[in-house]
């Protein structure tokens, strides 16, 4: 750069942090409890307004509040009424999760937004600083010209100071099944979130929604390095009706030092209501095989033919196989009328409680039973949620009269049937209409196409996973080849900041002969890593059962806990490599699991999390020559005596991955 021109790019930039960081006399500030992030509100010339900073250093500039009705602006006419404060530490526990138990530890502040004339309404923003985040919502007071109202868009703004770096999906991505991608904030198209940014070496963040609960989602739309909220609406146009739910889901912004801490906050759980269910004691999350990769490579069929897959015979070996290998469900796709011909097409015909005639339901259930297997029901609706809807007490009470446990929904379609979008306000009402009807019948659920989690697993704990994102399904039937290799590098940043990832891990058999080519861009040793670095309570061992016989790596599979104490990230960097270190629920075994993206990588790991004592350590690696390129499946198998002063030398092929049990002696 030239002098002068550096010059004046300096002085600009000193204008724009004076700028952003007056602070008014009247603004209200709130500080997280260890002192280190501040949340200033305060309202210029009628706008209400935020801004967030760290020690000091301002992280998100002034940026707006508020709404724009359907009679009328909600936004710039606002004075500051009362505020109102209070303090909250409570450490709960979650009967499955990634920690047993979690600190919520926040300040709060409450400010009243107060019409300065017209019909004089007011609305609250409840703002929350934690130590890894603040958050605010608005909440609605009943009062005359605000009873039940239409939100025609949130005016809610994220200013970023810098062009951060942005891992995001474009919005409207179908059913969120896209590659994250990363580009400066400044040239990124409108998004979904969750939002991982890299702002520099010690700053990272992460821009989301939390408890979103009959509100519509939050989509991000950027302009320059500010982002305005910009949310699904009704087919109408309507974005929010507001009824009796007074508050809209809270926006949230997670600041780390270390990339690692975006993976460890807990804040989106925190933002949660504590659970509804009060007997838990049946949420009972499992790893599971299924009728299910057979469909997506194409050998078998969900329709009824030669090739029908869910039949009395095929289910018969794979409750077998989950019984000889101590898995507790077995997935059964295509048991149920509405598949012959187009089913996304005419997804009405779909009918939930009546069985193919070569798929003994009820002989099936007893079989699996007796064996202490479960069926999980999988329930494709095609997007005809009303369809759905109106089934849905009858299925779920014969599903539960038969000893089902769990229920995998399904959405394939661009839109529900009633022309609603899957992501609309209609959209979340029903997502919550069926985990909420789950419940009562004591049934998991494992919604596929789903709305974007935001931490609700907390308060229905029922919703053991979700999909929406890119799962490794792709890797069976993507035109392209598959999930590039960083994939699982950047989910947990992203989508997994919201709830379980229902990815289905544990592919072997990198042959594909329905679509050459096509196949996991990773390693065996990185498939394994899969079952500790996505997390979910009951992941599924997805291959062909058939590939996991006299497999010594599918011993990791059987043995790799679904319920966890306590989990670390020993390293990460967003879209390179993760690892994760995670202590069994009641045990004093680790796990740890590695990913890398199409680069190897030499990683250092100390075992000082280990508890007192010796430990042995078996190590799945990538062997020689593994290379996801060239050669997936070479891997190493070693024993090793370690205790918490060993110090272990991981190195991951490119593509690769490695996965450790570590057991107490
Ligand atoms: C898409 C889901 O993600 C997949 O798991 C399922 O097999 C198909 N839809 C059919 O329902
Ligand atoms: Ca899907």
């Amino acid at each position: 750069m030239k002098p002068d021109i550096m010059k004046k790019y300096l002085i600009f930039t000193l204008m724009c942090l004076l700028v952003s960081t007056i602070v008014s006399a009247k603004d209200v500030a709130l500080s997280s409890p260890d002192g280190n992030l501040t949340v200033t509100v305060g309202v210029d010339a009628g706008r209400a307004c935020y801004q967030v900073s760290r020690s000091g250093q301002v992280v998100i500039n002034r940026s707006a509040l508020g709404f724009v009705l359907k009679d009328g602006d909600f936004k710039d006419n606002f004075k500051m009424g009362k505020v109102t404060r209070r303090s909250f530490d409570e450490t709960w526990s979650q009967p499955w999760g990634e920690d047993a138990e979690i600190r919520n530890h926040f300040n709060e502040m409450t400010v009243r937004l107060q019409e300065k004339g017209g019909a004089k309404r007011y609305l609250d923003v409840v703002f929350r600083a934690y130590d890894d985040g603040v958050a605010f919502r608005y909440e609605f007071p009943r009062q005359r010209g605000l009873h039940d109202f239409v939100i025609m868009d949130e005016a809610t703004q994220f200013a970023l100071p810098t062009d951060p770096q942005v891992w995001s999906i474009p919005a409207l991505t179908a059913y969120y099944e896209g590659i994250y991608t990363r580009e400066p904030l400044s040239q990124k198209g409108k998004m979904s979130g969750p939002l991982a940014l890299e702002v520099n070496d010690s700053l990272y963040m992460a821009i989301m929604e939390a408890n979103l609960t009959d509100y519509s989602t939050m989509n991000f739309a950027p302009s320059g390095t500010t982002l305005t909220v910009d949310l699904v609406p009704w087919k109408n146009g309507d974005k929010v009706r507001v009824g009796d739910t007074r508050v809209s889901p809270w926006r949230a912004i997670i600041i780390g030092r270390k990339a690692a801490d975006i993976l460890l906050s807990r804040l989106a759980l925190n933002l949660n209501e504590p659970c509804q269910i009060k007997d838990t004691s049946w949420i009972k999350p499992t790893k599971y095989v299924g009728i299910w990769w057979a469909l997506q490579k194409q050998n078998w069929t969900w329709s009824q033919g030669d090739r029908h897959g869910a039949t009395t015979e095929n289910t018969k070996r794979y409750i077998d196989f989950a019984a000889r290998h101590g898995l507790g469900g077995v997935l059964v796709e295509g048991w149920n009328y509405g598949w012959d011909g187009d089913w996304t097409r005419y997804g009405d015909k779909f009918e939930f409680t009546r069985a193919y005639p070569d798929y003994d339901l009820k002989g099936l259930c007893n079989y699996a039973r007796e064996r202490g297997v479960r069926i999980i029901a999988h329930n494709e609706t095609g997007g005809a949620a009303q369809n759905y809807e109106n089934q849905l007490e009858d299925a779920y009470r014969l599903y539960e009269s038969l000893g089902i446990n769990t229920v995998k929904t399904g959405y394939v379609n661009s839109h529900f049937y009633n022309g609603e979008l899957q992501h609309s306000q209609w959209g979340i009402q029903h997502f919550r209409k069926v985990i909420e009807t789950a419940a009562r019948y004591h049934l998991m659920i494992v919604n596929h196409e789903g709305a974007m989690p935001s931490g609700i697993q907390r308060t229905w704990p029922n919703l053991i996973a979700t999909e929406s994102m890119r799962g490794q399904e792709y890797n069976a039937f993507d035109r392209r080849g598959g999930n590039p290799p960083y994939h699982e590098c950047i989910l947990p940043f992203t989508r997994g900041l919201g709830g379980p990832m229902d990815f289905t891990p544990g592919i072997f058999e990198y042959r594909n002969d329905a679509v050459p080519g096509t196949r996991p861009q990773n390693t065996l040793a990185h498939q394994l890593a899969e079952y500790i670095v996505i997390y979910s309570p009951g992941h599924m061992a997805a291959d062909l059962i058939e590939n996991y016989e006299h497999q010594p790596a599918f011993k990791f599979i059987e043995e790799v806990p679904t319920n966890w104490e306590r989990t670390l990230v020993p390293h990460a960097a967003m879209g390179k490599y993760i690892t994760y270190a995670r202590q069994e629920r009641g045990t004093d075994d680790w796990y740890v699991g590695s990913v890398t993206d199409g680069e190897a990588r030499d990683l250092q790991l100390s075992l000082d999390f280990l508890g007192e004592g010796r430990y042995q350590a078996i190590i799945y690696e990538d062997g020689p020559d593994a290379d996801y390129r060239t050669n997936p499946y070479p891997m190493t198998i070693r024993r090793l005596d370690v205790d918490r002063s060993s110090v272990l030398n991981l190195h991951l092929a490119p593509g690769g991955g490695v996965a450790i049990q570590l057991l107490a002696e």
